[in-house]
């Protein structure tokens, strides 16, 4: 940033300027000092100077102006009395600089000079000085009327005000919408964007342009002058590609942040990079908050689910800001909670991603099932979904899709004309990574990552397609029935899959002792989020209620599972005879077959390991410390 400190000759721009610069730790530059030797001598011999004396001077200070604000910023004292003059000095620089007048009284002033020595100014010309000073709006005004150490101060207090509250970078679909998000909350917000020829031409000046009211935003090209722009503890959204990019901005951040400053990243960074960064930047004393945010574009502009993880004094740097800009639930509570600890936030935005594969997935399946093999047309398809939504079963993924089925192409429907091979970003893999390390079966989440893999295998499916020439069959039975059955599956399959991502949360939770609050989890996941559910606004009040941690525990869910475990039943068997794959319906049904049966099949594979590898087996009618191993073929 650029100050510039005007006012009439003999107002202290120079002693005010100096110690200002001094407070910003900034170079402090005299506009008089880039006068021309022919200006100089007219100066000093009581000659006013003419307009046309001026310009070649306002030019130069103009160049030299945007040069420093492309650099670390510079405290210039100026007379710059007129408006015109004042807009010149501005006219060469994208961050405009900021004008703050020493405001005196004529007496006031004329004391002050006259008290003056050594001085080229003289005091004769005071009063062509006060008739030419221009007011604007744009200016800040301090009075002089107190000691130097206190106008300092108020000058200082006044740039405060001038600063960002907020500042974001990376201005992709995410973080302009997050930017206006902030900005319509009345945050005063800066913005950053990179420079990248032909690719990222002038982003963060053209999003500062595209809006309606520019008067609390200021777009960046220049890292500095952005960080300078901030208020202090500075409160930074990185929202670039999770990865490398959030190293490398990090990086090119950190010699210029000051300590209890925090940076917040938005993107979809994995846990485990998010409790590293944590640490690498507690060592420079510099706060970090991993922030999973859910809601796509819609969501970051009009109030998205934050889920931020770190430490409790990056939480009272920036929680404030991730609160406002959230959206609210029924009770118009944030959806934005403070987590836990580092690398928190990230887990429960990975599974937050998890259970959304998993509830894709199941959508997706069924739409296939009713689509295929009971033959229903996609408004038919969008109609069941509609109905089922009206029966308490809404979430955000089953009423898009029942938009999805209704938008048409032509005579036909849009959905028949896209690749049937799902895009993924890693995170539901991560999921199931992470479940692998800490011995939990996700047996959902993990299938319907394996369904996109399969999916993706698009040109192999084709060929065995023709090799195999399998022949489906379409459904016969009572279609109202099924479709009924498929509802309560589809119901049971997904309170199944909710139940295994929060038991994932949990182990995390205990395994790093991260504490979490599950009901303050659900909770924040009611609104504002891709996973944003009747049953998830159940589960935050079960939550609150229950002593259980599982969801297929809580005696209202248990009688629920007891009631729909047949039409599940019915359901995958009835599709499976038809030939319809429905790999997360039947992996939810096996979960919670398994999950309910005291004797498991188990036995089985630790008789086979102990009979090759010796592995050892607990047995049953004996204590649990005891190993047995049998020689098996003796
Ligand atoms: C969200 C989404 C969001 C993004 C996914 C898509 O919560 O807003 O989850 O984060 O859309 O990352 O992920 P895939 O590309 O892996 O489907």
């Amino acid at each position: 940033m650029v100050y510039i400190i005007f006012g009439v000759s003999g107002s202290g721009k120079t002693s005010i300027g100096k110690k200002v610069a001094e407070r910003l730790a900034l170079p402090f530059y005299d506009a008089d000092d880039f006068h021309s030797k022919e200006n100089i001598y007219k100066l000093k011999n009581g000659i006013s100077l003419t307009d046309e004396d001026r310009w070649p001077w306002l030019e130069k200070l103009a160049l030299e102006i945007k040069k420093w604000s492309q650099a670390n910023g510079a405290v210039l004292a100026c007379s710059a009395l007129k408006i015109s003059y004042r807009e010149l000095l501005a006219s060469k620089s994208v961050v405009l600089p900021i004008f703050i007048l020493l405001d005196g009284t004529y007496v006031a002033i004329k004391e002050r000079i006259s008290q003056r020595t050594g001085h080229f100014f003289d005091p004769a010309l005071l009063q062509s000085q006060f008739d030419t000073l221009e007011l604007s709006k744009d200016i800040l005004r301090v009075h002089i009327n107190s000691s130097v150490e206190e106008v300092v101060n108020k000058v200082l207090m006044k740039i405060q005000t001038t600063q960002s509250q907020l500042g974001l970078i990376g201005l992709g679909v995410m973080g302009s919408s997050l930017a206006q998000n902030m900005l319509s909350k009345g945050f005063s917000v800066s913005v950053y964007n990179r420079q990248v020829a032909e690719v990222e031409v002038d982003v963060a000046k053209l999003f500062v342009e595209s809006l309606a009211d520019q008067t609390k935003v200021k777009g960046f090209d220049q890292l500095v002058p952005f960080i300078q722009s901030l208020q202090k503890p500075r409160s930074i959204m990185l929202m670039v590609n999770a990865g490398k990019p959030v190293d490398l901005v990090i990086k090119a951040l950190l010699p210029h942040l000051d300590l209890g400053d925090c940076i917040i990243d938005g993107g979809n960074s994995h846990y485990q990079k998010s409790i590293a960064r944590s640490q690498f930047l507690k060592e420079h004393q510099i706060e970090f908050i991993g922030a999973g945010i859910s809601g796509g574009q819609e969501g970051a502009l009009k109030g998205p689910s934050i889920m931020p993880g770190g430490s409790e004094k990056a939480y009272n740097v920036s929680g404030k800001f991730l609160e406002a800009i959230s959206a609210k639930d029924r009770n118009e509570k944030p959806c934005c909670t403070f987590v836990g600890p580092e690398g928190s936030g990230h887990f429960i935005k990975m599974v937050h991603n998890g259970i959304e594969y998993g509830e894709m997935q199941l959508i997706a399946e069924i739409y296939y099932l009713l689509r295929f093999y009971i033959t229903l047309t996609p408004p038919e398809i969008s109609e069941v979904f509609s109905k089922w939504a009206s029966n308490g079963k809404s979430s955000f993924l089953l009423d898009i899709s029942a938009k999805i089925l209704q938008k048409k192409e032509g005579e036909g429907y849009l959905i028949d004309k896209i690749l049937d091979k799902a895009g993924q970003k890693g995170t539901g893999g991560w999921s199931t990574v992470a479940a692998l390390d800490l011995g939990m079966p996700v047996s959902t989440i993990s299938e319907s990552v394996m369904a996109r893999n399969l999916s993706g295998m698009k040109g192999e499916r084709v060929e065995a397609a023709a090799a195999y020439q399998l022949k489906n069959s379409t459904f016969q039975g009572d279609r109202d029935a099924f479709i009924q059955d498929l509802e309560e599956a589809y119901h049971l399959g997904s309170i199944i899959n909710h139940s295994i991502g929060f038991d994932l949360i949990c182990k995390a939770s205990e395994e790093y002792q991260w504490q979490l609050n599950l009901s303050e989890i659900a909770r924040i996941w009611t609104n504002g989020c891709i996973i944003k559910s009747e049953l998830m606004q159940e589960i935050s009040e079960l939550f609150k209620r229950e002593e259980q941690k599982t969801i297929l525990r809580f005696p209202d869910i248990v009688t629920r599972v007891i009631s729909t475990k047949g039409s599940l039943q019915k359901t995958v068997s009835e599709a499976l005879s038809l030939g319809c794959p429905v790999p997360v319906l039947s992996a939810g049904l096996n979960y919670l077959l398994t999950y309910t049966s005291a004797l498991a099949s188990a036995n089985m594979i630790q008789a086979q390991r102990d009979f090759f590898g010796a592995h050892t087996y607990q047995r049953n009618d004996q204590p649990l410390e005891k190993f047995f191993h049998t020689d098996w073929e003796e």
